[in-house]
């Protein structure tokens, strides 16, 4: 399975932090943020690695990793979105590099402390999601649910239907592009990824997985990106193992 980490956009939830730097270079604890979910791919036994990156620095991302083998990578590739389309035209950058393979997409700002291995290694074909019960659903993909089977997914709901947000770590096979290429923008102008989930939930095609570990968007607010340090810096000094990058 190949990986795409995704690091477009503009953070403007983190004006001015995000002025002149990507989001994804900014720190989270003792290293940039980016490391976090490449890490969470090698984890789980994936290490040819896409990038798709936009907005603003974005030549810095290979200053930082270069061709990825200090982060433990056999390949490391990178793409540029032009315009912050959403999350779902992101991923259609990854197309050629997937080719017909199935993939997992992981957000660039999303920190996870857990594993994401079993998920990956069970998936099959369609789409994976994973589900984890917050106190803020409204600010993320919400999931319905009748006792636990998965109806519906909604995006970022003023009345959330339960506590179950889709964290941003998503698994696809490759017929993903396709389905990417019949969507229509939303209001806000960009493919989203709800609409991407929802339409393998119409064809029967979607399963999830209740993540069990820490999860952290840490490009969701100033507070958010402070939150997610403390509790990294917090783990970090008591497991040193945590978060470790392998080098080849
Ligand atoms: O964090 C999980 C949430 O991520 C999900 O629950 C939501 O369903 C999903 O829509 C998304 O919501 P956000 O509002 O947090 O998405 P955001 O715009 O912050 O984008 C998340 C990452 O995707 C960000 O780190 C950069 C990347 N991105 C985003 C856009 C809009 C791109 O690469 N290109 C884009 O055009």
């Amino acid at each position: 399975m190949k990986g795409v980490v995704l690091a477009g956009g503009l953070g403007k939830r983190l004006y001015p932090l995000t002025k002149i730097t990507n989001k994804h270079l900014l720190p989270v604890y003792n290293l940039p943020m980016i490391y976090y979910p490449i890490m969470t791919l090698c984890e789980a036994g994936i290490n040819d690695i896409l990038i798709v990156t936009g907005g603003n620095s974005a030549g810095e991302f290979l200053r930082l990793m270069g061709d990825g083998r200090e982060l433990g990578l056999k390949g490391l590739g990178y793409t540029y979105q032009k315009n912050e389309g959403g999350i779902a035209d992101a991923i259609y950058l990854a197309k050629d590099f997937v080719d017909d393979d199935s993939f997992c997409v992981i957000l660039g700002d999303n920190i996870l402390e857990g594993s994401i291995k079993e998920g990956v290694s069970r998936f099959k074909e369609g789409a994976m999601i994973f589900l984890k019960e917050v106190e803020n659903p409204q600010e993320y993909g919400v999931a319905i649910l009748e006792s636990d089977k998965l109806i519906g997914i909604v995006e970022k709901p003023r009345v959330p239907p339960t506590n179950f947000a889709v964290i941003g770590v998503y698994i696809y096979s490759s017929d993903v592009f396709q389905i990417i290429g019949n969507l229509t923008p939303s209001e806000r102008g960009e493919l989203e990824i709800t609409d991407v989930n929802n339409e393998y939930l119409r064809q029967e095609r979607l399963t999830y997985k209740i993540f069990d570990g820490f999860w952290g968007d840490a490009g969701e607010s100033v507070d958010a990106l402070l939150r997610v340090n403390n509790y990294v810096a917090k783990r970090k000094k008591e497991d040193s193992n945590l978060w470790r990058i392998h080098p080849l």
